[in-house]
């Protein structure tokens, strides 16, 4: 059987975490491909809320193997940080058991987060991801299988903790890291994480052509990829289909489903063109009843209508073989939706995205009006949810608004609405029948 891939189709936050969650429960594995700890994937489960940064979200399916994949950038004072916060749920220790960490996997340092804190540009996470990624494409970066050599090595030592001090300095950073520093941190993390080092591609390999079920699961979304986002605000991997399988070690004819996870408005946090952005009670009102606050950083996330422009452009990347839409029951309440189906330039019209950040933050939108539907609390969504799947009745127990805004998209884009997403809790989704 083919691996699975899960994107976001957005600016990220669109609800992949809670779409893992789910395909997990079948799955033997999951595996993160790219990004680091500037991601925060939630999981609800009743009264249980989970905020995963780097351990997969197939983390609650004990059976599931997880694997922090080679296109990663890890954290690992972070990962033990959520392992600690794991372990007091659960009681399980997954690192060597059943968590793996890529050895090509690179190590994001205490130096790398410091270096990322002065950002005040992008409006990063501040969790260092761009600078680990930097040393990596220098080829300066240390990876999880380096450890042993590097630490072993006073000349590695002492040039690479003057070079970390002299660009922090550089980049008016408070902060010196001595070779002793540098030595004490690569220790503590051979020493910690050692025995889940592993080589995950050729173990995902092996678990694909055994028939095993693989899911891969992306961070961020297309609009924040490096290649193809909104240059320079994107973060600093590509978020793609073409990196789910090379991140994880793998090749792209091992692909089947291509799932697309598409908030039914669009959000995004940190700063950078938003075309759909909403400045007015609409737009709060999203964020209120979708409380749309960063998972990582509890930043207030920017919220507008949904958008095609980027839509579009996110499945031209991808190919998604079907969307999640997340987050409907948000909608509820309002009089009529709008959806973006094009942009104005200087009075040209745009049906795609252009490439430079500041046409795209000149660009006006061409929107289309829907109706709406009305407001019900989130207890009632979660009945409508598991009664339309226990009935097998699908969308038609949606209201009649939410289930044409939901037919109106998937006509336009083309690609099967295969669930809908009414709220926080795994439980909370609609399957098309
Ligand atoms: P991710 O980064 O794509 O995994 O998404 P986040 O977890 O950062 O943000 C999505 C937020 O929306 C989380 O708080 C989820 O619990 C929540 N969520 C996911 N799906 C739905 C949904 O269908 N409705 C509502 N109301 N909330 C949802
Ligand atoms: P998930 O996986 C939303 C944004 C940051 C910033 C830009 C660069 O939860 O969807 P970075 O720290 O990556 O260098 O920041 O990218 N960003 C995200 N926005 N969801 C995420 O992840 C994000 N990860 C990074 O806010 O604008
Ligand atoms: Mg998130």
């Amino acid at each position: 059987m083919p691996a699975q891939v899960v994107l976001g189709a957005q600016w990220g936050d669109e609800g992949k975490g809670k779409l893992v969650d789910q395909l997990a429960q079948d799955s033997d594995w999951v595996a993160r491909f790219q990004g680091g700890n500037n991601a925060g994937h939630t999981i609800v489960l009743g009264d249980q809320v989970l905020k995963l940064h780097q351990l997969p979200s197939g983390l609650t399916n004990p059976n599931c193997q997880l694997v922090l994949g080679a296109g990663m950038v890890v954290d690992p004072w972070v990962l033990e940080e959520e392992l600690d916060r794991w372990k007091e749920s659960s009681n399980e220790t997954p690192e060597g058991e059943r968590l793996w960490i890529s050895e090509r996997a690179h190590v994001n340092l205490p130096f790398h987060r410091l270096y990322d804190g002065a950002d005040k540009k992008i409006g990063t996470t501040g969790r260092g991801i761009g600078p680990t990624y930097r040393d990596k494409i220098e080829r300066v970066g240390v990876r999880f299988c380096d450890l042993k050599h590097r630490r072993e090595d006073p000349n590695w030592l002492t040039e690479n903790s003057a070079r970390m001090t002299s660009q922090l300095e550089a980049h008016g950073v408070e902060g010196e890291i001595s070779a002793a520093d540098l030595k004490e941190s690569l220790d503590w993390v051979e020493d910690r994480f050692g025995a889940a080092i592993k080589p995950t591609g050729l173990m995902l390999d092996l678990a694909l052509r055994q028939g095993q079920n693989v899911l891969l699961e992306g961070a961020q979304g297309s609009l924040l990829d490096i290649d193809h986002g909104t240059y320079p605000f994107v973060t600093s991997s590509v978020t793609s289909r073409a990196n789910a399988t090379h991140g994880a070690g793998i090749h792209p004819g091992q692909v089947g489903e291509v799932y697309g996870v598409v908030k039914a408005y669009t959000t995004r946090v940190g700063h950078g063109p938003f075309p759909s952005e909403l400045f007015d009670e609409v737009g709060a009102y999203m964020g209120e009843m979708g409380h749309e606050f960063g998972t990582t950083t509890g930043r207030p996330r920017r919220c507008g209508w949904l958008d095609l422009v980027v839509l579009r452009h996110s499945h031209r990347l991808n190919g998604f073989t079907q969307l999640t839409l997340t987050k409907l029951d948000v909608l509820g309440g309002l009089d009529e939706l709008e959806v973006v189906v094009g942009y104005d330039l200087d009075g040209q019209h745009l049906s795609e995205m252009p490439a430079c950040a500041e046409d795209q933050a000149r660009v006006t939108c061409i929107t289309e009006k829907v109706a709406g539907f009305a407001h019900m609390d989130t207890s009632e969504w979660l009945e409508l949810a598991r009664r339309a799947n226990s009935e097998g009745v699908g969308y038609s127990a949606l209201p009649q608004g939410a289930r044409e805004y939901v037919e109106k998209v998937e006509a336009w884009l083309g690609i099967p609405i295969t669930s809908v997403g009414v709220g926080p809790d795994r439980d909370a989704t609609v399957f098309k029948v």
